[in-house]
């Protein structure tokens, strides 16, 4: 039934006025305010509304100034549709504020289309859970940091900078506490064909070179700062690159945030490397997804001035969601580089994770595609490669640009 063909409501239509002052149970109750008394009019659209999402969904009542709202559940998409239809045809703001009013509820969850504003987390199997957490203490490991909580200025000379050379040696040179968000991905000692590194060394070697610049990585980082890490494992080496990351991490005291999976939608061999074909004896495993590891040094909040927030609602809900599905990036060819990731993918880590105006690093910086996009997205950035090459096209990257 549509509220709209079915109403046939005027003004005058004799409406029985309904003052009922007993507190409904298992209702959550909201009251609206208003300046004058509701008149008749908005209250037989109410009762049609009561009617059509049936009284044990929602019910009104009405006082001389305010209408209380008794909900249990609705299909607050549909509802609120009725009501801009009802409010435009018959420009009455009081039902706007009545939908304002329920939309603005903090807690409510959602059983199939419809919000559940009773009942809500009786389904929930941990009673207690703040109390519970502090006797398991979350995020142990980084029990006695020593981390300071004085931030301070990046140099000019790095602001904004694409730097040549080796980030052991670039990053000395920062003072501590001075970079908000850290994105980057290492070289993973695939053997690849960069300009300068050498990609095939013995792995305690590739972590000690690695943990070497993550270190300075680490005291670079303001308090509460991000340093978020896209890991692609050697899987043919089992190797799991990922987990020994993360590991000395957490031993250096940050805290792990998380991991978004990134799924490529692609296979990391060729389709036919099976390892025993059809026997249990050593199948090959094929992976088309990447790791996103997110660190945060010393607290999981970051300090912001909310009017430098980018993100759109609708991008936050999705994002949050921590499966992304990008392709990987086609122009490796062009950029003469074998291991950029794509634009994409830096767009949702820097607005997800940053504010305008933060200061984002990437130590391996390559091309430069998480230089571009922080520049894109109104972010500071500083970009350190050991290759001149990726150097010079990382900044021809950003010149192309008109900002
Ligand atoms: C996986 S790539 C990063 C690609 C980058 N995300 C992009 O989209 O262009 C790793 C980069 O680390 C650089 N690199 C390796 N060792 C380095 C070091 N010690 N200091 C600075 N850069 C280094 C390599 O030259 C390579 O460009």
């Amino acid at each position: 039934m549509s509220i709209c063909s079915d109403k046939k409501l005027k003004r005058n239509d004799n409406i029985k006025i309904k003052k009922v002052e007993v507190r409904m149970v298992n209702y959550k109750e909201i009251k609206v305010e208003f300046d004058y008394p509701i008149n008749n009019y908005t209250m037989s659209i109410l009762n049609a509304l009561e009617k059509k999402y049936g009284e044990s969904n929602i019910h009104f009542d009405y006082n001389d100034n305010q209408v209380l709202v008794y909900l249990n559940n609705i299909d607050f998409e549909m509802f609120k549709a009725d009501i801009e239809e009802l409010s435009l045809n018959n420009n009455n703001n009081d039902l706007n504020k009545i939908s304002n009013a329920i939309s603005n509820i903090k807690s409510y969850g959602i059983k199939g289309k419809k919000r559940l504003y009773v009942g809500y987390g009786d389904e929930r199997k941990t009673v207690n859970r703040k109390e519970k957490e502090k006797k398991r203490e979350i995020f142990y490991y980084t029990r006695g940091n020593n981390f300071s909580e004085i931030n301070n200025l990046l140099p000019d000379k790095y602001m904004d900078r694409i730097v040549c050379g080796d980030s052991k040696i670039i990053l000395s040179q920062l003072p501590n506490n001075c970079i908000d968000l850290i994105f980057t991905s290492p070289p993973y000692n695939f053997g690849l064909d960069y300009e300068e590194n050498e990609d095939d060394q013995h792995w305690e070697k590739y972590f000690e070179t690695l943990f070497a610049i993550f270190d300075e990585c680490i005291r670079v980082l303001k308090y509460g700062g991000r340093f978020i890490i896209n890991v692609q494992p050697l899987f043919s080496d089992y190797i799991p690159t990922h987990h020994i990351i993360s590991n000395y991490l957490m031993q250096k005291k940050l805290i792990w945030k998380g991991e978004i999976l990134w799924e490529k939608n692609n296979y990391n061999c060729k389709y036919t490397a099976w390892g025993s074909w059809k026997s249990p004896s050593n199948p090959y495993l094929k992976y088309t997804w990447e790791f996103i590891e997110i660190f945060c040094k010393g607290t999981l909040k970051k300090i912001g001035d909310d009017k430098k927030i980018d993100i759109s609602g609708d991008e936050f809900k999705k994002w949050v969601y921590a499966k992304w599905s990008i392709a990987p990036e086609r122009r490796m060819k062009e950029f003469n580089h074998p291991a950029m990731f794509p634009e994409e993918l830096a767009t949702k880590v820097i607005k997800l994770f940053s504010y305008q105006e933060d200061i984002v690093l990437d130590p391996f910086n390559g091309v430069g595609t998480t230089t571009l996009v922080a520049k894109l997205n109104k972010r500071h950035y500083l970009g350190i490669d050991i290759s001149s090459e990726y150097c010079s096209k990382a900044e021809e990257r950003l010149s192309s640009f008109l900002f």
